[in-house]
């Protein structure tokens, strides 16, 4: 079921600063910051040879990766991405065999125009993990 790793994402606490440690200390491609009012975040992806970092800022009320900084003020590794080749199928066999698909179940579009879906943590051993169709 599962393809290549697609990105890490962390949630940061200052998304200007963090653009600046990635770009500037760490000396990586940063893209530009791209607002997703659906998933109440704002991303920059940092590109490595082999995978991205994904960097998540809060969007709007509610955001999901508010709570998320409530808890980590810091900021810190909020999922794994996995690519998958059929999310619904992917999705159907999860839920078969007892995994929670969060939200709606659906899968909706994410960062990059494909669609992704996320896993419940408590189901995967403390790791939230999105999986995106490629
Ligand atoms: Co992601």
């Amino acid at each position: 079921m599962l393809g290549r790793l697609n990105h890490v994402a962390m949630v940061v606490s200052d998304l200007d600063a963090a653009i600046h440690t990635y770009e500037h200390t760490l000396g990586a491609i940063v893209s530009q910051p791209q607002a997703l009012p659906e998933h109440g975040v704002t991303v920059v992806f940092v590109d490595l040879p082999n995978t991205r970092i994904e960097l998540l800022y809060p969007l709007g009320d509610g955001s999901p990766v508010s709570k998320f900084l409530e808890k980590h003020t810091d900021g810190g590794l909020h999922h794994l991405c996995i690519e998958v080749d059929d999310i619904e199928a992917a999705s159907l066999d999860l839920r078969n065999k007892g995994a929670r698909v969060l939200g709606d179940g659906k899968p909706k579009i994410g960062a990059h125009g494909n669609p992704v879906l996320f896993l419940h943590p408590k189901d995967f051993h403390g790791c939230l993990i999105e999986l995106e169709q490629i």
